[in-house]
């Protein structure tokens, strides 16, 4: 049985007690702590800089964060968000001028580099870089805000990337964030995805545990 990954979104918690959210989701069963930085600017929503990360942190949470950049430009935040204490740090190829360049500055701070790859963009993107991800997140809505539908047209797209990495000997993390839900994630986990970013299907339930022990039980396979 393959361990899959849950990561919890915290677009969706509860932001006037983050530090205890958090806490709680983890304790749940959250693997990974995925969070998504907003400028209003690549995407039109604001959200959550360096000094947030760097309090959580210092809170006490000890699980790796993902930070999922959602800014343009990208290059000039990537060593505060390195400082703040980020394990994975992705961006989205569109904001940034020089997308080899981005991924060496990730690595060189000390964390593990990807790629977020929108609905529509590109597998291509890949093809001259696979040496320097470690992860690729593929978005399955168009990225801004939590809780909308999943795009099914990602299936294929996943697939697609499955084949890709395999056929490339990289070891090279899927991602899929947006739209994650106990109805579609068995059928993302055989379509090969690793790690699932989750926010609504777990944040808007009373009881995390439950929702969680749910969701993993739909990808016990
Ligand atoms: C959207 C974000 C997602 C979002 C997912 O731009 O990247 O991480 O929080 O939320 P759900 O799981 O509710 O679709
Ligand atoms: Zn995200």
């Amino acid at each position: 049985m393959k361990h899959y990954l849950l990561a919890p979104s915290i677009l969706s918690a509860n932001f006037a007690s983050l530090g205890e959210d958090i806490t709680k989701v983890i304790t749940a069963g959250g693997d990974i702590i995925h969070f998504d930085v907003m400028d209003n600017h690549y995407v039109p929503n604001l959200t959550m800089g360096p000094m947030i990360l760097k309090s959580l942190i210092n809170y006490g949470i000890r699980v790796p964060f993902d930070v999922h950049l959602m800014i343009k430009p990208v290059d000039n935040l990537i060593p505060a968000f390195a400082k703040a204490g980020a394990t994975y740090i992705t961006f989205h190829p569109e904001a940034s001028d020089h997308i080899d360049r981005t991924l060496q500055i990730i690595r060189e701070h000390g964390c593990k580099s990807g790629l977020v790859l929108n609905p529509t963009t590109s597998l291509d993107y890949i093809e001259y870089i696979m040496d320097k991800l470690d992860i690729i997140l593929l978005m399955s809505v168009n990225p801004g805000f939590g809780n909308q539908k999943f795009l099914p047209n990602i299936l294929n797209k996943l697939c697609k990337l499955r084949k890709i990495i395999d056929f490339s000997g990289y070891n090279i993390l899927i991602e899929i964030d947006g739209g994650v839900k106990i109805d579609n994630i068995r059928q993302l986990a055989i379509a090969g995805a690793d790690i699932f970013v989750i926010g609504s299907a777990i944040f808007n339930n009373r009881d995390y545990k439950q929702a969680i022990d749910a969701i993993r039980k739909e990808i016990s396979i």
